[in-house]
C-alpha cells in the first residue's frame, strides 16, 4: 500500500529538504569510494541553489540522492517531511514522479519522438487520459516558449530548444523541485542565459531549483551558492544580488537558432 505522499510541511521548519550527516560510499571491487563524507543542509521552498565544486567532489552523487534515484549509505533525508530512507521502491518512484523534475546536461530526449511526445512521457506513469496528457504537455511546452515547435523531433531543434523540451518534460507533473545537473554544459553562452531565464521564471512562480554548474557566470543567476569539496560542503552562501537573465540577455549578441541547429 502506498502511503499518502501529499505535502506535509508541518514540523519541517518550512524546509522542503532536510539532510543530515549524509554519506555515500560506492564499492568498486575491493575499493571503497567515499563520494559524500557527511553532508548536512536544508533547502526551503522557493530557493534557487547553485551547486559548484571540482570534478569528483560529489555533486552528482548528492543530486542523485536528492532526486531519490539513489540511496545514501548513512544519514537522513526528509523531503517535505517524508523520510525518504524509509520508503519502498514503489513509493520512491512515486515521490520522484510527483515531486521532482530532472534536467541533464545531455537533454536525454528520445530521438525518434516529437517534442510533444517527449514531454508526455512522465504522464504515462499516472492515470492521465490521452487527451489530458496532450493538453498538459502542450502547456508545458508553451511555458518554455516552444508552443510553435511541438511536432518537431529533437534533431530538428537547436541545443537550447532541446534543453527547453527537457525542461518542459521536467515540469509536466507540476513538481515542487527541479534538479538540474549541468543543464547549460552543452550550450553556448547566449543559449545558457536563455535557459537560466526559464529557470528564473519558474523559480519566480514558486518552483524550487537546485542546479549543478561548473561556470561561475551561470551560478550568478542563483540565489544561493553551495560549494562541494571532497564529498563535503565547503561553502554555503547567499547570493544577495543574483543576475537577472532577461536583463543580461539584452547585452549579448544574437545567434540564429536555425543556423545553430543545422
Ligand atoms: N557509480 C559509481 N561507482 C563508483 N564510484 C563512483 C560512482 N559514481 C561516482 N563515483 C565516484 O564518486 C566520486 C564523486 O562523483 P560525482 O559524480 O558525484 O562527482 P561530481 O562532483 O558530480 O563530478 P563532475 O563535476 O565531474 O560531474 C568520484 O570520485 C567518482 O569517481
Ligand atoms: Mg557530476
Amino acid at each position: 500500500m502506498i502511503h499518502d505522499l501529499a505535502p506535509s510541511l508541518a514540523g519541517t521548519n518550512g524546509s522542503l529538504i532536510q539532510i543530515e550527516h549524509l554519506t555515500k560510499v560506492y564499492q568498486l571491487g575491493e575499493v571503497d569510494v567515499h563520494a559524500l563524507r557527511g553532508v548536512s543542509v536544508n533547502v526551503s521552498k522557493g530557493e534557487f541553489v547553485a551547486i559548484m565544486g571540482a570534478s569528483g567532489s560529489g555533486k552528482s552523487t548528492f543530486m542523485n540522492i536528492l532526486g531519490c534515484l539513489d540511496k545514501p549509505t548513512k544519514g537522513s533525508y526528509l523531503l517535505e517531511g517524508i523520510d525518504v530512507g524509509k520508503l519502498s521502491r514503489d513509493e520512491l518512484a512515486m515521490i520522484r514522479n510527483k515531486k521532482i523534475g530532472f534536467v541533464f546536461q545531455g537533454f536525454n530526449l528520445l530521438s525518434r519522438t516529437s517534442a510533444l511526445e517527449n514531454v508526455e512521457l512522465p504522464l504515462f506513469y499516472g492515470p492521465t487520459s490521452n487527451k489530458i496528457r496532450k493538453v498538459k504537455a502542450t502547456e508545458a511546452l508553451e511555458r518554455v516558449g516552444l508552443g510553435d515547435r511541438i511536432h518537431h523531433y529533437p534533431n530538428q531543434l537547436s541545443g537550447g530548444q532541446q534543453q527547453r523540451v527537457a525542461i518542459a518534460r521536467s515540469l509536466v507533473n507540476d513538481p515542487s523541485i527541479i534538479l538540474a545537473d549541468e543543464p547549460t554544459g552543452n550550450l553556448d553562452s547566449r543559449t545558457s542565459v536563455e535557459v537560466m531565464g526559464i529557470f528564473q521564471e519558474l523559480n519566480n512562480n514558486g518552483i524550487t531549483i537546485i542546479l549543478v554548474t561548473h561556470e561561475p557566470d551561470i551560478a550568478e543567476f542563483a540565489k544561493r551558492h553551495i560549494v562541494f569539496r571532497d564529498g563535503k560542503i565547503r561553502a554555503d552562501k547567499v547570493n544577495s544580488k543574483p543576475k537577472i537573465a532577461s536583463e543580461v540577455i539584452k547585452d549579448l549578441p544574437l545567434i540564429d537558432d536555425e543556423e545553430e541547429a543545422a
